[in-house]
């Protein structure tokens, strides 16, 4: 895992000193909404860039000209290694959305996976009621091939009840991004 580069922005391994800048996303509840996890405080931050920091699985995304930290992507393989398939997930600061970033950081990773790491299928889901995250999606070109019903459930509501949430299911291969390359950029 090395350091990947875009017009704006550098794609890294996290480090320990980005507690900081991880604790101004993941405090926020607009942010963590559709997360597995619920707001952090700064030691949980802390805790968490130390973990990341050991896990090649987290990108740490920030920016070209100030070095600050935005956001970050997962991209982790999923097993069996031998089909090659590796999924794709993004959590950026609500501070920095309707920027493109997201968009930006996904694309480069995903050419880097296709093309260095010889990935042959990106999945990637996502909750319904989050837009901003299957719009996200459907501009990297990822198809969308599956809705499932109330697959699971992060958090609980004012009565302690499950929170039952739904499942978009994307996928892409690496011919078909290949080939989508070629389109505009929505
Ligand atoms: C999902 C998430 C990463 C999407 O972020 P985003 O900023 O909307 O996504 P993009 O980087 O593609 O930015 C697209 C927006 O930037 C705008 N934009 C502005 N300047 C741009 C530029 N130079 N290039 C491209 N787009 C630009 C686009 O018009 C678009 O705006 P719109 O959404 O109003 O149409 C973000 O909502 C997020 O982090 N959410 C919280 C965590 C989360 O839910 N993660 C997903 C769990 S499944």
């Amino acid at each position: 895992m090395g350091v990947l580069e875009t017009e704006r922005l550098i794609l890294r391994r996290f480090k320990p000193e980005d507690a900081r800048d991880l604790y101004e996303y993941l405090s926020r509840e607009d942010v963590v909404k559709f997360e597995p996890y619920g707001v952090h405080n700064e030691a949980q931050c802390e805790a968490e860039a130390l973990r990341r920091s050991g896990d090649p699985a987290f990108w740490a995304v920030c920016l070209k000209d100030s070095g600050k930290l935005i956001g970050n992507l997962y991209f982790q393989q999923q097993q069996p290694a031998a089909f090659r398939t590796w999924e794709l997930g993004y959590v950026f600061n609500s501070g920095f959305h309707g920027c493109g970033y997201a968009a930006e950081a996904c694309r480069r990773l995903l050419d880097y996976g296709f093309t260095d790491l010889q990935i042959r299928r990106v999945t990637a889901r996502c909750n319904p009621d989050n837009a901003p995250s299957w719009r996200l999606l459907e501009r990297l070109k990822l198809r969308r091939e599956g809705f499932f019903r109330e697959t699971g459930y992060f958090k609980h509501d004012e009565h302690g009840e499950p929170k039952w949430h739904d499942t978009f299911a994307y996928g892409l291969l690496g011919r078909e991004w290949f080939s989508r390359a070629e389109e505009p950029v929505k």
